[in-house]
């Protein structure tokens, strides 16, 4: 991984001039939408051919585009010409893998974080500290019942499994890295959390504040419209393939728990790594006895956060103009700029 004292001279060396850039994705629309309302400039990495789609949203849009043929070539120095500071999502870690942590540029946030969310272990070991439930895990022999077997990476839910015993699991899975989940019952649901170290709004933590700047769900193919199919006699193999998001707002008693959680995630992450900064999800199913496990940390802005690019049931008792998640950081960056703080909020 990068010098972090690289990336701090780098980032002196800007000055308090710098633009925003990120690779163009679905979050990259509220991402440059969100730096356009608070005056910052974009840079869009777009691979070649998938220019026409990004540009052809006049809000959403970058201010300019750099066009590669691959993410693994990204023209750092470019970048750092340019006065870039890289904002991660989804899609980017995915598609620039381990690279990510040497990428010579600044990125808001701490790139440790993505590392830690790279690793199932090592998020259960991060949700576990944390003191949050999390689904039982179980090594092949103890297998008693339908499971879920989990693959590395996030691709949405793609391929994963679910198998009924020990011998099932052997002929379906040849892969060797893999985790056993218990399969929980109950209601999914994503809060996006926002830390921030300067924290003046939101919920205080060890650290700074956080803000929920919203929640949302899922819907995945087939799981959530498998009763149809079931209901006429078949009897298909559930899957999770994320198809889209939809918004979601807890019942009251649950709000309080969520903040807890989202506290002692970010209190956990500076035991652990030096601290998450900037907009994180755990991924949680509540069931009937309102107990909430999670199973997954997003260290970064999640694809949920794209319902609400106009601000959200929760973002509005906080702000009084509209804030995405994509705005939200473009404020924090503008703010510490005039602080002289950007190197506290990125890595
Ligand atoms: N332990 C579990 N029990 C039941 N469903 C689960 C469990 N873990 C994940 N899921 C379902 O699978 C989906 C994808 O899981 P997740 O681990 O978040 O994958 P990804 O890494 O692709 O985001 C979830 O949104 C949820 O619907
Ligand atoms: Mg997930």
């Amino acid at each position: 991984m990068i010098d972090r004292k690289k990336i701090e001279d780098i980032v002196d060396g800007y000055g308090k001039d710098f633009k925003i850039a990120t690779i163009c994705s679905h979050s990259s629309l509220q991402i440059f939408k969100g730096a356009r309302e608070e005056g910052i400039k974009t840079i869009g990495i777009v691979q070649k051919g998938k220019r026409k789609l990004y540009e052809s949203f006049p809000l959403g849009r970058p201010d300019e585009f750099i066009e590669i043929d691959n993410y693994k070539d990204i023209d750092t120095k470019k970048l750092r010409e340019k006065n870039a500071i890289l904002i991660p999502h989804g899609s980017f870690v995915e598609y620039v893998g381990e690279k990510f942590d040497d990428l010579a540029v600044p990125v808001y946030g701490n790139r440790r974080s993505v590392m830690w969310e790279r690793s199932r272990e090592k998020m259960f070991q991060w949700i576990k500290k944390a003191g949050i439930k999390t689904p039982r895990t179980y090594k092949p022999d103890e297998i008693d019942g339908p499971v879920m077997v989990k693959f590395p990476g996030a691709k949405g839910g793609r391929g994963y499994l679910i198998v009924r015993s020990e011998e099932e699991f052997h002929e379906k899975v040849s892969e060797k890295d893999y985790m056993i989940q218990e399969f929980l019952i109950g209601v999914r649901a994503y809060p996006h959390y926002f830390f921030s170290p300067f924290g003046k709004t939101g919920y205080k933590t060890k650290n700074g504040t956080i803000e929920l700047l919203g929640v949302d769900r899922r819907v995945e193919s087939s799981a959530d419209e498998i009763a149809r199919a079931v209901s006429i006699g078949m009897s298909p193999q559930m899957a999770f393939t994320v198809i889209g998001n939809e918004p979601l707002v807890l019942r009251e008693s649950l709000l309080s728990e969520y903040m807890e959680i989202g506290q002692r995630i970010s209190d956990t992450s500076f035991d652990l790594f030096g601290g998450l900064i900037g907009p994180y999800c755990v991924e949680t199913i509540i069931n009937e006895e309102l107990e909430i496990y999670a199973f997954e940390i997003s260290a970064r802005i999640v694809a949920g956060t794209n319902v609400y690019p106009d601000g959200s049931p929760y973002s509005l008792y906080y702000y009084k103009e509209p804030m995405s998640a994509g705005r939200r950081i473009a404020r924090e960056l503008k703010n510490a700029a005039k602080m002289k703080k950007l190197k506290e909020i990125v890595y």
